[in-house]
């Protein structure tokens, strides 16, 4: 071809297609010491718990065997779908004989899962939802799985984990994937928000957009409305608020990791607060909440668990819960003044009552 030529394909086109994950990974890191290694290794081994996860899902309506309940029930007291265990050990296989994470901990699991082999120089944990969204399995509609990566300390000789009672600070990388129309993967090693959409054709997780910002406001408010009677009242004021004006639509699918997809690329808040029998609300600290809070952080939004910047919170278990408050900065700090204004409001009013007590004594 002479060089007077038009190409073809244009070049920009030819690069983006060859702008894989573990390309980017690697570029993200800088360098090709061997903690971009690993980290680069990581996320290709997660990739393809992606592609199995999702092989397994796009044919799950005509496999016999892949969908419903297994009739067990897992620590967070929640049935257990096949999808569930099937995603739980996806993941845990593609990271035998890997050298790179010594120990897992799921949803689906009580206690971390150890791969022996790995541990004299795999020094990462995985944390993980290996299937977010799990109702919406057997009705074809999106789910996904979230992932954090944390630095194993000490050597954990008891076998509780207790290294990873920190806060959220101390993840390496989080992402999450999206089981939809296509399968999407999106990573942050704290450089930024980068999404891959899966090309079927390759086998290959191709750039899709680097450096998501999410907007600073969004229409879109997306919460579990039909727990509105057992919220505290700071949050019914908020969902008074936004029913009586105009500018907000509601959305909320049941899997976190696409009504998250959503905000993430339009702006708006995500909450599920603490409930009157679930106090802390449902979503996980550890391998929900931080990795996604991560994520936001990353993209110049927010998460908060009403009173607390989210990515702050210590967890005192493994399986501890929080309250979620994430999404565009003025959003979720709309929300967050809330439920300030409520307990500065009640606080003034247990003032005054003291008062008055003492005066008619
Ligand atoms: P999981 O399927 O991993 O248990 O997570 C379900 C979570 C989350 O995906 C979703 O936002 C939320 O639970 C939905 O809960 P409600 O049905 O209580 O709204
Ligand atoms: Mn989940
Ligand atoms: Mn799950």
């Amino acid at each position: 071809m002479q060089n007077s030529q038009q190409p073809i394909i244009p070049e920009q086109s030819l690069d983006r297609d060859c702008t894989t994950l573990s390309r980017h990974v690697l570029q993200q890191c800088a360098s090709f010491n061997p903690e971009a290694q690993d980290i680069s290794a990581i996320m290709n081994r997660l990739a393809l718990a992606a592609k199995l996860v999702a092989r397994r899902l796009s044919q799950a309506g005509l496999m016999a065997g892949a969908l419903g309940f297994t009739g067990e029930t897992n620590v967070q007291g929640e049935s257990v779908k096949k999808m569930d265990i099937y995603a739980n050990d996806v993941f845990i296989s593609v990271f035998k004989q890997s050298g790179l994470v010594c120990r897992l901990a799921s949803e689906e699991m009580e206690k971390p899962y150890y791969i022996p082999e790995n541990c004299p120089v795999g020094r990462y944990t995985l944390l993980y939802d290996p299937i977010d969204g799990s109702s919406n399995v057997d009705i074809n509609l999106n789910v996904g799985s979230i992932f954090s990566i944390r630095q194993q300390q000490g050597e954990d000789l008891d076998g509780e984990a207790k290294d990873l009672l920190q806060s959220g600070d101390k993840q390496i990388a989080s992402g999450y994937v999206l089981y939809g129309p296509s399968t999407v993967f999106v990573y942050s090693i704290g450089k930024g928000v980068h999404s891959f959409v899966l090309d079927p054709s390759l086998g290959e997780f191709i750039l899709a957009d680097e450096n998501i910002r999410i907007p600073e406001h969004g229409a879109v408010y997306s919460a579990n409305e039909g727990n509105y009677w057992q919220w505290d009242e700071s949050i019914r004021e908020y969902i008074r608020y936004v029913h009586r004006h105009e500018g907000y639509t509601a959305r909320y699918s049941g899997a976190l990791v696409g009504d998250f997809h959503r905000i993430l690329l339009q702006g708006g808040v995500f909450l599920y607060p603490g409930t009157t029998t679930k106090p802390e609300g449902k979503l996980r600290l550890l391998y929900e909440s931080a990795p996604l809070a991560m994520l936001i952080e990353q993209a110049g939004g927010k998460a908060s668990t009403g009173t607390q910047r989210l990515l702050d919170v210590v967890p005192d278990k493994l399986h501890a819960r929080t309250p979620l408050f994430i999404g565009s900065n003025q959003d979720v700090d709309l929300v967050n003044s809330f439920i300030t204004d409520w307990a500065r409001r009640q606080s003034d009013i247990d003032e005054i009552s003291s008062q008055e007590s003492v005066a008619k004594v």
